[in-house]
């Protein structure tokens, strides 16, 4: 096939990218995206902050946008984020214990309502875990007061609001064996010996010259995988520019398509113009939309020409 999401479909694995709704109006951007993308991610818009920005009160005006994009072109939706200590908005920390309980598992029940049946899967919780060799568990309003069940509890609201919805969790620096992925690892465990409801792990993979393509990454995810879980490629990004990029992308698609239970890779953007890593060039196509390197990378490593 001549496209990264038709590519991805031979092998029954989707090719997706993260949109951002305030750019569906410019046609460079959605011509790509119409063309080489078969599911999306809101970069922003199924947020917290984007979603509830007060209590009880609901906004879905960007995450419509690009749900309905994605549905008229018949793409699939990855829905990001329900639980997340960033971009969550300040009268959530606020609130008391028993309050914060209830306003964790409504936001759950109400984005996942508004989507329900349209979400292939959902970053139920994400970044859950600190950074560095504790394993342990990140401070956030949830963590604090709810204490390390409110991950559980989040995953059994997010199965009983749809039951047919994947439910993923999600992290970054998890990518290859090491603390952090052995925390996140352990509770997953822990999680299918005690019937918790996950059915996916996200791998974010924001690559750069610090933190690149670990050499145990198809290790780390195939020991997932063997949990029982699918496992996905949900943020992909790599720092850098010609062939060096290219072949760590061309070594990422080749780690997913190693691995039966990954089921699609996502990259965080459509054009290097927009990335969240401003000044750097981490994605498949320039900021004029032409084919990268790394974009003919991608398309020869899923079979495609
Ligand atoms: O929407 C406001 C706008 O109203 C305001 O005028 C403007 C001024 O700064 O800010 C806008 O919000 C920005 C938002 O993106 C939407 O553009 C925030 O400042 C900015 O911080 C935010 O960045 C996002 C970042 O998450 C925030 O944590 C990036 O776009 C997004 O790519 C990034 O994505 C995260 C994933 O969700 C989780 N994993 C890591 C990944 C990269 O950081």
């Amino acid at each position: 096939a001549s496209t990264l999401g038709a590519s991805a479909a031979a092998s029954g694995r989707y090719f997706g990218t993260a949109v951002a709704a305030n750019h569906l109006g410019e046609s460079g951007y959605v011509s790509t995206l119409n063309t080489e993308f078969n599911s999306v991610t809101a970069e922003n818009e199924m947020k917290w902050d984007a979603t509830e920005p007060s209590r009880g009160s609901f906004t879905f005006g960007g995450a419509d946008q690009v749900v309905n994009h994605a549905r008229g072109q018949g793409m699939r939706v990855r829905g990001h984020t329900l639980v997340w200590h960033s971009q969550l908005p300040n009268w959530v920390g606020q609130l008391a214990t028993a309050d914060l309980r209830t306003a964790m598992n409504n936001h759950i029940t109400q984005l996942m309502n508004r989507y329900k049946g349209q979400i292939h899967s959902w970053d139920v919780v994400n970044e859950a875990f600190q950074d560095g060799g504790s394993g342990a568990r990140r401070s956030s309003p949830f963590q604090d007061k709810l204490g390390a069940g409110f991950i559980e509890e989040a995953f059994r609201t997010a199965r009983a609001t749809d039951p047919n919805a994947k439910l993923c969790y999600n992290d970054y620096n998890t990518d290859g064996v090491n603390a952090k992925s052995n925390a996140v690892y352990a509770m997953v465990r822990d999680f299918k010996a005690r019937g918790v409801p996950i059915d996916c792990v996200g791998f974010q993979s924001h690559f750069n010259s610090q933190s690149p393509v670990p050499g145990d990454y198809q290790q780390n995810l195939q020991r997932f995988a063997d949990l029982g879980v699918d496992v996905q490629i949900t943020e992909l990004d790599i720092a850098g520019s010609g062939t060096a990029q290219a072949n760590s992308y061309s070594s990422v698609i080749r780690t997913c398509l190693a691995i039966s239970r990954c089921t699609g890779v996502t990259v965080w953007g459509v054009t290097d113009k927009y990335s969240w890593r401003s000044g750097d060039t981490p994605l498949l196509f320039d900021g004029n939309y032409a084919k990268k390197a790394a974009y003919t990378a991608v398309l020869t490593a899923l079979g495609g020409s």
